[in-house]
């Protein structure tokens, strides 16, 4: 297939004629990937079964995973969003639009395609200026997940969507770097207490602010735990290296157990890499180290963190070893993250 390539400009904007052409493959059943805030979509006209298959086919992703529906208007919710909560209208006025996707049940007008037949179907409004043009210039719901190969790191610059995604879509636009670098909270409020099935960047103190109680899906907790989001129970964001968390108190026995391992492989001859806060970057003395951001930054360090495992693809990378990032906020989400990445492959040392 022929993939058209367009790149915003340097204030991040598209211009019309790209904008109009991206709505218009979308209402006629084709498939763009463009940015979002979180991370990059490929999306597709949510009301077309066929074209929705065809974006399961262009990620490799198991049709029992379903999709974000994704809306620029808030008028069309109750198309295909069923008994709108009190707490999900509060939601929505403080956090929509923005990365916040909601679980709602779902009324007739949403192919079961979408939603690997669930009776639910997760909607968002991404606040991402391009996102929001396109869906609006599509005139229909876009159906969205990353635009990643399913399996690998969620792209969070147009050059990772073009790597995956090049010959296998209509239309990249290419956004450059995504805001925020981490999918979307994805909170089901279908019950009484919002449940929060992934964890982002609108965090869990952020949501009780504004609705009071919200749990967790025990799974983000304890992943022995069956996860209730269907996508989470797939491997996911898995580097081709070996990846392998390394967790301390004491950060100096961290950086020691990694010089030691790392050596220990780096002499049999392997490639290895480490990921690191800023600070510690100079005090680690294998080859391939990666800075992912000031240790007390977490937006910084969610924003680097697909890039970096994505590089170390690259690089091929036998072994990588990852300092913890370990917190409140945006850490539950990028640890959430990382441990998948890693296979929950976690040392104490
Ligand atoms: O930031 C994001 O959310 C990005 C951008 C493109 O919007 N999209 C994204 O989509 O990450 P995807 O398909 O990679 O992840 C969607 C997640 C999956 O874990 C899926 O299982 C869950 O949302 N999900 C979708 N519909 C659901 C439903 N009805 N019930 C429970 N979980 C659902
Ligand atoms: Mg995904």
């Amino acid at each position: 297939m022929e993939t058209i390539i367009v790149k915003s400009n340097e204030q991040g904007q598209l211009n019309k004629a790209d904008l109009v052409q991206a709505g218009s493959i979308i209402r006629n059943g084709g498939l763009v990937a463009f940015p979002t805030e979180t991370v990059y979509g490929i999306g597709a006209n949510a009301i077309d079964e066929a074209a929705i298959v065809k974006i399961y086919e262009a990620k490799g992703r198991p049709s029992d995973n379903p999709l974000i529906m994704h809306i620029s208007d808030i008028n069309c919710l109750k198309d295909y969003a069923l008994n709108i909560s009190v707490k999900a209208q509060k939601l929505i006025n403080v956090f929509w639009p923005g990365p916040l996707t909601m679980v709602f049940s779902k009324t007739d007008k949403v192919p079961s395609r979408i939603t690997g037949g669930l009776k639910t179907v997760a909607i968002r409004m991404p606040r991402h200026q391009i996102a929001r043009s396109i869906i609006h210039e599509a005139r229909v719901p876009i159906a969205a997940p990353s635009a990643n190969i399913s399996g690998k790191p969620s792209p969070t610059r147009g050059y990772h969507v073009i790597a995956d995604l090049f010959g296998k879509v209509d239309m990249i636009i290419d956004g450059g770097k995504t805001e925020l670098g981490l999918e979307s909270t994805v909170l089901d409020v279908t019950r009484e207490v919002p449940c929060i099935l992934r964890p982002g960047s609108i965090t869990h103190t952020m949501l009780e602010e504004v609705v009071g109680k919200v749990s967790y899906d025990s799974h983000i907790k304890d992943e022995r735990h069956p996860p209730k989001s269907p996508g989470m129970k797939y491997k996911h964001y898995a580097p081709k290296g070996q990846l392998k968390i390394i967790s301390s108190d004491i950060e100096a026995n961290v950086i020691k157990y990694i010089n030691i391992e790392g050596k220990k492989l780096m002499d049999m001859g392997y490639k290895v890499g480490a990921v690191v806060p800023k600070h510690a970057a100079n005090d680690i003395n294998i080859k391939y180290v990666e800075s992912i951001g000031s240790i007390n930054n977490h937006t910084e360090i969610g924003s680097n963190l697909f890039k970096i495992l994505r590089k170390m693809d690259d690089m091929n990378i036998d072994y990588i070893f990852s300092f913890e990032f370990k917190g409140e906020d945006v850490s539950i989400a990028i640890m959430n993250r990382l441990n998948k990445a890693a296979g929950y492959n976690i040392v104490n040392v």
